[in-house]
C-alpha cells in the first residue's frame, strides 16, 4: 500500500504504533527493544519499523513535530494501513510547578488553540480526550513496572518559540500542566476514525524553573516511558 507519505508492503504495520516525534528515535527504539526487526517506511526519512518485544508484535514510527505532520502520518496510518491504537510517547515542558524534569506523564485531555480539528472534521470543542480504555492499561503497566505517572490535561501548542511565552493563563484558566505539540491532532484523528489514541510524555524543560535536560538525561528518562508504551504490544 502507497500513500503519499508512507511506502509499506501489506501487513509490514502492526494494529498498534508508537510513535516518538524523531524518526531517529524511532530506529533506536527498534534497535534497542525489538526483535525480527523489518523497516516499513522511508518516505521523507519518517522510519517506521515492525518488531516483537517480548515475542509480540508491534510497530514505532516517527510523528514528525507538531499538528500537521502528527495530522497526516496518523491519519494515513488510521485509514489505509489498518492502524487501530497509536500511541505518542514524546516530550513535553512543564508549566506546573508539581511537574519535574524526567517526570512521565499520561495525558488524559489535550487543549488547543490550533484549528486543527475545526478543520478537518469541523469539530467544535478545544478540549480532545485520549482513550480511557488504553490509559487504564498504560496505568496498570506503570504500576506493574514501578514507574510513577502523572496524569492531567496538556496544551498542544503550534508556537514552539513564542515572542511572549507567558504560559501562566494556559495553566491557570484551561488547566493544563505542560506543553507539547501534536496530541490535539492525533486525539481528533482516532476520535474521527473510530480509533484509539493515547500519549506518554516526559518533561524535558519547565517554563517554571527554566531547567532543561541533555540529549544524554533525556534518552535515559525516555526508556521508562518506552517501556511502559512497548507492554501494550500484541
Ligand atoms: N514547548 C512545546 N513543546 C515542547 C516543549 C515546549 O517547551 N518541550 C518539549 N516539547
Amino acid at each position: 500500500m502507497n500513500t503519499p507519505h508512507i511506502n509499506a508492503p501489506d501487513g509490514a504495520i502492526a494494529s498498534i504504533v508508537l510513535m516518538p516525534g524523531d524518526p531517529l528515535r524511532a530506529k533506536y527504539i527498534a534497535d534497542t527493544f525489538l526483535e525480527d526487526v523489518i523497516q516499513f517506511n522511508e518516505v521523507r526519512n519518517m522510519f517506521g519499523f515492525t518488531g516483537t518485544y517480548h515475542g509480540r508484535r508491534i510497530s514505532v514510527m516517527g510523528s514528525g513535530m507538531g499538528m500537521p505532520s502528527i495530522g497526516i502520518y496518523s491519519y494515513e496510518l488510521y485509514k489505509f494501513f489498518g492502524v487501530e491504537t497509536i500511541v505518542r510517547i514524546g516530550s513535553c515542558g512543564s508549566y506546573s510547578p508539581d511537574l519535574k524534569l524526567y517526570d512521565t506523564v499520561l495525558v488524559e485531555e489535550a487543549f488547543s488553540e490550533s484549528t486543527y480539528a475545526k478543520v478537518q472534521s469541523s469539530e467544535p470543542s478545544n478540549v480532545l480526550k485520549s482513550s480511557i480504555v488504553l490509559n487504564t492499561k498504560l496505568q496498570a503497566i506503570a504500576e506493574d513496572l514501578d514507574i510513577k505517572l502523572h496524569s492531567g490535561r496538556i496544551h498542544s501548542s503550534d508556537v514552539f518559540y513564542r515572542e511572549n511565552p507567558d504560559f501562566k493563563a494556559i495553566f491557570e484558566d484551561h488547566g493544563c500542566i505542560g506543553v507539547e505539540m501534536e496530541s490535539f491532532a492525533l486525539f481528533n484523528n482516532a476520535k474521527v476514525l473510530g480509533k484509539q489514541a493515547a500519549c506518554l510524555l516526559t518533561v524535558s524543560d519547565s517554563l517554571v524553573t527554566h531547567e532543561e535536560t541533555t540529549a544524554e538525561e533525556r534518552q535515559s528518562a525516555f526508556t521508562n516511558m518506552m517501556k511502559i508504551a512497548l507492554e501494550l504490544a500484541e
